[in-house]
């Protein structure tokens, strides 16, 4: 294939989802997912079956995703693979397999900050990037603002100073009882609940865009405590909605705040709770006008290879070809300037 279309194989195994995405060039050909249900009993992820899961489901979909895409192991000019954050074993199937390939092909290994791919979510199939722009980056380990100047030029707005949203969203779905995973179900049941049943208390810190859920939840925690079971029954949607309210509501003030402040006329969600319908919603409504919002594709939001895929166009492009000795890196951050 030629420079411009490069062919990358992306492979994402960082937490529960095993998936497989192609891209020639920018363009998106196939994404494969699988869920892994087994997690599902224990009201979480267990993570030494998530890299089980992985080593059993990584080949059927990379094979399943390269046969959407028409394309044969020859056509691939390289290997797009998540190297962090995540799960250690589970990081480590994606890597293993990656480097396993670009030595039998002699092809590169990408290796790719899973954060960066959510961000750039937002833009699979297009060729440039609308830079500069705020990212409210929302998701099961992270909620930041990010000031994003260009594709690795970022600077950190503000951050939760304890839980994460999606984490608060998991652990109040924990609490009343309606499964797992939380974003998804409360999101569902808050459909037919009244946002303003209650009023949980809306964090703010003078002087910072940082953001805080845990006394949310020990508020949502208590309230569940002082009523009855049979009052909770019958309120469940009208609680839920009422939680879901008071996280989206700071997430969009503080982010339209700090896109006004640094001057941003672009507002970028990314991670699995841009897919949540109230914060979409809100996001749009509240915007001004000259503003400009870029959600994904819901499909894109949760965790997917596409976005791997995509940007491992971006570094093929650069040049920015990993070592073979890469290793996983749980703990991976953004590097951010100032
Ligand atoms: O980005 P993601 O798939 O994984 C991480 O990188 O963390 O995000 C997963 C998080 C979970 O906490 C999940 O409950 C949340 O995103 N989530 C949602 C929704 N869909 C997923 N939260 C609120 N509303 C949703 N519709
Ligand atoms: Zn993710």
């Amino acid at each position: 294939m030629s420079l411009n279309t490069p062919v990358i194989l992306g492979i994402e195994t960082s937490c529960d989802e095993t998936a497989a995405a192609i891209v020639a060039g920018p363009e998106l050909k196939s994404h494969v997912a699988a869920s892994q249900i087994v997690h599902q009993a224990y009201g979480g992820v267990v993570p030494e079956y998530a890299s089980r899961e992985h080593e059993k489901l990584l080949a059927p979909v990379v094979e399943n995703t390269m046969s959407q895409a028409h394309v044969t192991w020859w056509d691939i000019d390289g290997i797009a693979v998540t190297r962090g954050p995540g799960l250690a074993g589970s990081l480590l199937v994606g890597l293993s397999y990656a480097k396993g390939l670009a030595v039998a092909l002699d092809k590169p290994v990408l290796g790719i900050n899973h954060i960066e791919g959510h961000i750039f979510a937002n833009f699979i199939g297009q060729e440039e990037l609308p830079t500069p722009f705020l990212c409210l980056l929302v998701s099961g380990g992270h909620t930041q603002l990010i000031h994003v100047k260009d594709i690795q030029n970022y600077r950190l707005i503000g951050q939760t100073r304890d839980d994460a949203a999606g984490e608060a969203f998991d652990k109040v779905a924990r609490m009343l009882g309606i499964g797992y995973p939380g974003g998804p179900l409360i999101d569902r049941l808050s459909q037919d609940g009244d946002p303003d049943f209650i009023a949980f208390p809306r964090s703010r810190f003078e002087g910072s865009y940082d953001f805080s859920f845990s006394g949310l939840k020990t508020a949502v925690l208590y309230y569940l405590q002082k009523q009855s079971n049979a009052f909770i029954k019958s309120h469940l949607a009208d609680i839920a909605a009422s939680f879901q309210q008071a996280v989206v509501s700071v997430l969009v003030e503080r982010a339209l705040q700090a896109a006004a402040d640094l001057n941003l006329d672009r507002l970028v969600l990314a991670g699995g709770v841009a897919a949540n319908s109230a914060l979409r919603r809100l996001v749009d409504e509240q915007a001004p006008a000259q503003m400009t919002i870029y959600q994904p594709d819901l499909r894109y939001c949760t965790d997917n290879a596409a976005m791997i895929a995509y940007m491992g166009f971006w570094k093929y492009r650069n040049s920015q070809e990993s070592e073979l000795s890469i290793p996983a890196f749980p703990n991976l951050k953004l590097s951010f300037g100032t």
